[in-house]
């Protein structure tokens, strides 16, 4: 019987089902759909199959629920390529640890699998496990994969599990809340758009501060050491987080880059106003040290500008070492923010480096760059990234520098600690 509030009339759901406990509440989610005015076709993992039955998934959506890759009278008929196409939408609910990982995998050695990995369509992916492998580093790296790949989530939330005496993030959420995500999924407009990352706002509430650019440190009034960076990538970093849903503080250096839409801009010239800055800015949940901040500057800021004299004696600059922004932060013991991230910019020995660089300033991640003057990483629109964590590197390929801030920021959403 329809739903008085016919709210997703004439939509096509294809319905993945994993083999997790909740798999029986996505016989409940064929219901809800169905009531909206969906049309839903159910695909089970043979892990689903354990759980419930094809007969009653089949019985409450009205049709063939399919969970064979290798079926010949499916594959003359629908055939998995089909199946990954004809919806507006497809849900993994539940989506299992071992079908995410399959996912993010790229792997297709079962319908469930090839579909996902066959469809453009928007896939809208409600996680459900036992709270230990919800937040094993394996899962997660999974979830931030997924993220930049453009999947959306729903949940997981944190409750009470099936097992006894188990509590902790890892539940499914409850059918109707996917049903509003599906609603507000189709609603936006992003059913034929394989552009669903950019709404996505998967740092809702949180706060991130950014930090971009270079840092001029004074030689005399007129005169400062500087480098080439133009800011573009941190500023890009900061436009990203905000579309995310974050509030956004962006500490930069002299650049001639407009403020980003709802960014909170803080302009500052060297490094120690920068790392001022940055302090006042705290607390953060996320910070992101993007800035190409100056090692050294020079140990004496001559008053007035410092004149030749045609005697041909050269004035000497000396050096001394800044602040270094990076590993102050992180090292603090109060008020460090929640995830670290640094970038480090190489011209030798990149990967190597920036290893050494994640465990002597005490960053979760370090993005590194090759900035080789043949890559035109510094002022350039492109940059290729490596991300270095505990866990190893991941590198991704060459991207307009708007793309990597905006993979990155969900590729970091993915690594967030669930919160309680
Ligand atoms: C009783 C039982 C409950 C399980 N519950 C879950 C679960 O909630 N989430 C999960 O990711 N895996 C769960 N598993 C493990 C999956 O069933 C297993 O990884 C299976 O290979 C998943 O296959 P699929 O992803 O192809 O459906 C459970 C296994 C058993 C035996």
């Amino acid at each position: 019987m329809a739903h008085s509030d016919a709210t997703l009339q004439d939509k096509r759901i294809l319905l993945v089902i994993a083999g997790g406990i909740a798999a029986y509440k996505g016989l409940d989610l064929i219901r809800r759909l169905k009531e909206r005015g969906a049309t839903v076709r159910v695909v089970m993992t043979k892990g689903a199959t354990e759980f419930i039955t094809p007969l009653a998934a089949g019985a409450l959506a009205g049709g063939t629920v399919y969970t064979e890759l290798f079926d010949r009278e499916a594959e003359q008929d629908v055939g998995h390529i089909r199946l990954a196409r004809e919806a507006d939408l497809i849900v993994v609910a539940p989506a299992t640890a071992d079908l995410m990982a399959k996912m993010a995998g790229g792997h297709a050695d079962d319908l469930a699998s090839a579909i996902l990995l066959a469809t453009r369509l928007p896939v809208l992916v409600a996680p459900a496990m036992n709270p230990a492998m919800w937040v094993h580093p394996a899962t997660q790296r999974n979830i931030a994969t997924l993220l930049a790949d453009g999947i959306r989530l729903a949940g997981p939330e944190r409750g009470e599990m099936a097992e006894s005496g188990e509590a902790g993030t890892g539940r499914m959420s409850e059918p109707l809340a996917i049903v509003a995500a599906v609603e507000a999924l189709l609603a936006a407009g992003k059913a034929d758009s394989s552009d669903n990352v950019a709404d996505a706002k998967p740092l809702l509430g949180k706060h991130v501060l950014v930090t971009a650019g270079p840092t001029h440190e004074p030689i005399d009034p007129v005169r400062y050491i500087a480098n080439r960076s133009s800011g573009k990538q941190g500023f890009a970093i900061a436009a990203a987080a905000a579309a995310a849903g974050a509030r956004v503080t962006l500490v930069a250096g002299p650049v001639g880059l407009a403020d980003p839409d709802g960014v909170s801009v803080r302009r500052v010239e060297t490094a120690r106003d920068m790392l001022a800055a940055v302090e006042i800015a705290l607390p953060a949940d996320i910070a992101i040290f993007a800035a190409a901040v100056a090692d050294w500057r020079p140990a004496h800021e001559a008053g007035s500008k410092l004149k030749k004299d045609g005697s041909g004696i050269v004035p000497p600059l000396h050096v001394t070492e800044n602040p270094d922004i990076l590993a102050t932060i992180a090292h603090r013991r109060d008020g460090r923010p929640g995830l670290v991230v640094g970038f480090a910019a190489e011209t030798d020995d990149v990967l190597e480096n920036a290893e050494k660089k994640l465990g002597r300033k005490g960053a979760d991640i370090i993005v590194a760059n090759d900035v080789s003057p043949a890559n035109n990483v510094m002022g350039g629109a492109a940059n290729t990234v490596h991300l270095v964590t505990p866990e190893g590197i991941e590198s991704w390929p060459q991207l307009p520098k708007d793309e990597v801030a905006r993979r990155l920021v969900h590729w970091i959403a993915g690594r967030l600690k669930p919160t309680a």
